[in-house]
């Protein structure tokens, strides 16, 4: 199927409500656990989170790895108000900044980022090189790159039926914004295309992880 494109930044507060209140734990969980098989020896100190949204995977980030700093930064307002309260409810405030920025941004302070990591912001581009771009400049010595997000399924009956499969109780709100993020995600192929189109495809590979997933990763050099 087509991609259909949706909204870059998702900045309508019931939108962003509905997504900070979704159960997301079991893909989340699946992130953190893709990261640890991916980078046994790694041990993440500075850390950037790009498109961090409400933060779950962010917190969740930091308490997987207690020695590390994350940087969450999201474009979108209505979404870092939910991911401030969240936060700050948590034992990790001391280790998780939050900045709004919309990219390409150049982002200060994150000169020296050993991991960087994202979940499902690159559907929302309308142009995907703009995190290949971001991932470029921020490339140091053996930079840690993860990269996870949607698939887009075969057809539209096969989005219907994974949205009915894994959030047919969850608001309509919520189902109608993961069936257009199924729509709008990038099969492997075309991310594959997107890293050739830049020098990351010699370090970065792709993984299909399950029937909506896949991850992007590998490690960065000078
Ligand atoms: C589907 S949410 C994912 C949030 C979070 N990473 C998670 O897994 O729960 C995508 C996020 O990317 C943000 N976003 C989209 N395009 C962006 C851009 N160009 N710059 C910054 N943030 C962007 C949106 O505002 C949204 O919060």
């Amino acid at each position: 199927m087509k991609r259909i494109p949706e909204p870059e930044l998702m900045d309508d507060p019931e939108q962003a409500r509905a997504y900070a209140l979704a159960d997301f734990s079991e893909p989340h969980q699946a992130f953190i656990d893709h990261f640890a098989r991916c980078f046994p020896r790694h041990r993440p100190r500075r850390v950037l989170d790009l498109g961090c949204g409400p933060a779950d995977v962010t917190i969740r980030f930091a308490r997987a790895y207690p020695d590390c700093e994350i940087t969450g930064v999201d474009g979108a307002e209505a979404m870092l108000a939910f991911a401030r309260e969240a936060v700050a409810a948590t034992g990790v405030a001391g280790r998780v900044r939050l900045c709004h920025a919309y990219l390409p941004a150049t982002l200060t302070g994150v000169e020296t980022v050993d991991t960087v990591i994202s979940n499902s912001l690159l559907h929302h581009l309308v142009d995907p090189a703009v995190l290949w771009q971001t991932l470029t400049q921020l490339s140091a010595a053996r930079t840690a790159v993860f990269v996870m997000d949607l698939m887009r399924p075969p057809s539209e009956q096969t989005a219907r039926e994974l949205v009915q499969q894994y959030s047919g109780k969850e608001p309509e709100i919520l189902r109608r914004d993961f069936y257009h993020s199924l729509c709008a995600a990038y099969r492997p192929d075309e991310i594959e295309a997107q890293l050739r189109a830049t020098d990351l495809a010699r370090r970065l590979q792709i993984e299909v992880v399950s029937d909506r997933h896949l991850i992007v990763w590998g490690e960065l050099a000078c």
